[in-house]
């Protein structure tokens, strides 16, 4: 499997491109974050573990998370090529993946944002509550308000994105990151990319990358 992992803070891009990467290029995008929602609204054993830590803007357990993913690959035909959003989160996380060549990281991206940017974003953000597409309501409209221009599903604001839950995913996110990006620095697979552009140009830099790294 051609496994990449998008790294980076809340708010700066990942699902946004993995999700635009994934339709164009044949990518499974495996994103946690909506595993998780998903489970939080169908109400399921993992839903009712998970649902503090989401509203709080905290991290879910290693165990729980690590247990998630292994089930996700474990369910993926091998020859999948995968874009990872979301996890790893924390360095036991990483170190799961690199312990089986199936799950192996071949390329870590990293998503860099100024952190006040990342605030304007996130609380903007409206999500589908059908497909899981990402709006702003500045900087990505949907074409008719509230609706998305996907699926025709309805747009909500994801209750982790008002302003004080962000800043709580934010200082998670600093706490954790910088040992991540060291890990992947240390593998010479690490690639960053400045995310505060227009998400075609990002989408086609993403798109080059991928192409080049994976040849
Ligand atoms: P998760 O859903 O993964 O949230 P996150 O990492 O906080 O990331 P976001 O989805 O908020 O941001 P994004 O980078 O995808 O940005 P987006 O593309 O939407 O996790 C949620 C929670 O689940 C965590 O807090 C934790 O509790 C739990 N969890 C998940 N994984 C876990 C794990 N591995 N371990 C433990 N716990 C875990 O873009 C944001 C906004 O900006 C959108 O409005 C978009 O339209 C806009 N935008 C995007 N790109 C641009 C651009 N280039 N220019 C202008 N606007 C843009």
């Amino acid at each position: 499997m051609d496994v990449v992992v998008f790294l980076g803070a809340p708010g700066s891009g990942k699902g946004t491109q993995a999700k635009r990467l994934a339709d164009s290029h044949g990518y499974t995008h495996l994103s946690t974050g909506d595993m998780l929602r998903a489970a939080i609204r169908e109400e399921t054993t993992l839903g009712k573990k998970a649902k503090g830590f989401l509203d709080r803007g905290e991290l879910v357990p290693d165990d729980v998370m690590i247990g998630l993913i292994e089930d996700r690959f474990g369910a993926l035909p091998k020859a999948s090529r995968v874009l990872l959003d979301g996890f790893p989160r924390t360095m036991p996380q990483a170190e799961v993946l690199d312990e089986k060549p199936t799950t192996e990281v071949g390329l870590a991206v990293h998503f860099k944002l100024d952190p006040e940017a990342l605030v304007v974003r996130l609380t903007g953000r409206r999500t589908c509550k059908q497909c899981g597409e990402p709006f702003h309501v500045k900087f990505l409209p949907p074409k008719k308000a509230g609706i998305c221009d996907k699926c025709g599903g309805e747009l909500v604001q994801r209750s982790d994105d008002t302003e004080s839950v962000v800043r709580t995913r934010i200082a998670v996110f600093q706490k954790q990151n910088q040992s991540l990006l060291d890990y992947y620095k240390g593998r010479k697979i690490l690639r960053d990319i400045d995310a505060d552009r227009p998400v075609d140009v990002i989408r086609k830099d993403l798109a080059a990358l991928l192409s080049s790294w994976f040849k």
